[in-house]
């Protein structure tokens, strides 16, 4: 029989459905990162790994699998965690979980951009925090959504599932991707900008790009000065795709007006980072696709790739 390690304790469904055709092991906790040495330690002995974005599948890893690992299937769309490269060198297969999430992640940003703007976090607090006196006019007063402009950089199938919800609410919508969404252009009315000309005209820039060479820290200083007083920014991408340092100096001189973060620089983000103190930011831990329903739909099709690929058929959702 071959062998399968999961880096996490996973729906036990689909451990037993994995469990069917393989010896499967897996890391006992949820909520704890498996340690390297025991990732090294079964990479050496394993034909599939089931990763988190949370490990490193380098060449360190790729080497103690040697020619027995056939598969890395990778819980997440993303794969900046991965040397793909590496992989392709030695014929391991890499997998990822696309389209699945895509609406679900796609809730999540939309749901960072309405509690940023109406200041959903800040009213929360402050009637818990027994602050509420009276109605009063301009009490916890935040900003439109419908009607406004918003840019998306990154159009791929999430930034297209963002650009349908905010057609339902009226909102212009522009976005910056390598190539153009002639489909996206028709369907929702999008309109395919350069990067500047998004941050200009933008009262919400949505970040969603996925994070390469070329687009490490393309959200700096410089972008921020572009965008408008009273924008807000929301980043459900990568996290070093936005320079933190630009963005604490942006919001902390009024550069830009808020920010909405499901993804951070490092991860998870140290209780006292100075992002995570101010009032206009509003905060998440990575949970883009993380619904109950949604989160088994991935970790459901991570297994079916390693049944695929183990017994000698195509991944459903291989990265290319
Ligand atoms: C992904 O799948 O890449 C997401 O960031 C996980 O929520």
């Amino acid at each position: 029989m071959k062998n399968v390690f999961i880096t996490r304790k996973i729906d036990e469904k689909v451990i037993s459905r994995l469990s069917e055709q393989f010896n499967v092991d897996f890391w006992p906790h949820e909520d704890q990162v498996c340690p390297r040495e025991e990732l090294l330690k079964q990479a050496k002995r394993c034909n599939a790994l089931l990763t988190m974005l949370s490990d490193q599948v380098n060449a360190e890893l790729l080497d103690q699998g040697g020619d027995d690992l056939e598969i890395v299937a990778n819980l997440a769309v993303g794969y900046d965690n991965i040397e793909v490269e590496e992989a392709k060198k030695r014929g391991v297969m890499i997998t990822n979980t696309p389209d699945v999430l895509t609406d679900t992640t796609a809730d999540l940003a939309f749901s960072l951009l309405m509690a940023s703007a109406r200041r959903i976090v800040e009213s929360d607090r402050y009637i818990k925090d027994g602050n509420w006196k009276s109605w009063s006019p301009y009490l916890l007063a935040g900003k439109d959504i419908h009607h406004k402009t918003l840019g998306i950089v990154g159009m791929g199938n999430i930034g297209q599932a963002v650009a349908q919800r905010a057609k339902g609410f009226d909102m212009d919508i522009l976005y910056h991707t390598r190539s153009r969404k002639k489909e996206a252009e028709e369907k929702y009315n999008a309109k395919h900008a350069e990067l500047d000309e998004l941050l200009t005209k933008s009262d919400f820039v949505l970040c969603l790009a996925p994070l390469t060479e070329q687009t490490k820290g393309m959200l700096g200083s410089e972008q921020f000065k572009k965008m408008k007083k009273s924008a807000i920014l929301i980043n459900a991408g990568r996290g070093p795709v936005v320079d933190e340092e630009a963005l604490i100096e942006a919001l902390k001189n009024g550069e830009i007006a808020g920010a909405g973060l499901d993804v951070f620089d490092k991860e998870p983000i140290d209780k006292d980072h100075p992002l995570l103190s101010l009032a206009n930011v509003v905060a998440v831990p990575h949970i883009g696709s993380a619904s109950v329903e949604t989160r088994f739909a991935m970790m459901d099709l991570c297994a079916e790739n390693i049944i695929n690929v183990l017994s000698g058929k195509d991944p459903v959702t291989p990265v290319k």
